[in-house]
């Protein structure tokens, strides 16, 4: 597996692993209704993910030419704004790897601590490396109520 930056060229591959991922591997903890607002919520807008490629840090995974997984950092804000694996490719440390070189940025940059607002799938994966649970929330998406949670990390 490469961990290579992310650029605008990747956007449809970035959209489909984020489908998949949504689709298959958030199913233990949201229903078919909030993945589905979920997943238009976020792909009704491909210029705000054209904008967040160009001026943001992105890394994403590949293997066999296939993107295995993706992870976006938003210094200003202290954020991990996306972090995505594709089905075929998950429990592999695909996410650990990208988290590892988001940090490792992260700190490079002087950033005192990350956040980022976790579904309820992520949360575990985030836990066990260091974040904690700030605060729940609740977004609206659609028709529907999807809970997640702000996490943070010293680093
Ligand atoms: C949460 C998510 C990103 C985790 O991705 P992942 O690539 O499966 O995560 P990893 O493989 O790095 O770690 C998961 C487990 O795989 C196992 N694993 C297998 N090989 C490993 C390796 N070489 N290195 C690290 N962990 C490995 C570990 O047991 C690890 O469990 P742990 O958390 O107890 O350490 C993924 O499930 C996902 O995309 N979910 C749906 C979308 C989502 O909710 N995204 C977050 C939005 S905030």
């Amino acid at each position: 597996m490469k961990l290579l930056r992310t650029g605008v060229d990747d956007l449809p591959a970035l959209q489909s692993c984020f489908f998949a991922s949504v689709s298959v591997l958030a199913a233990k903890d949201y229903t078919p209704e909030q993945r589905r607002a979920w997943v238009s919520r976020a792909l009704d807008n491909a210029n705000t993910w054209r904008d967040k490629l160009v001026s943001q840090f992105g890394w994403k995974a590949v293997e066999n030419e296939e993107v295995q997984g993706f992870i976006l950092l938003v210094p200003q804000d202290n954020l991990i704004d996306w972090l995505y694996v594709s089905p075929a490719a998950a429990n592999n440390g695909v996410a650990t790897n990208l988290l590892r070189e988001l940090e490792r940025t992260a700190r490079t940059l002087g950033i005192p601590h990350l956040e980022t607002h976790a579904s309820v799938t992520a949360q575990p994966f985030f836990e066990r490396r260091g974040y904690e649970v700030v605060e729940k929330e609740e977004i609206e998406a659609g028709n529907c109520v999807l809970p997640r949670a702000l996490m943070r990390k010293k680093l």
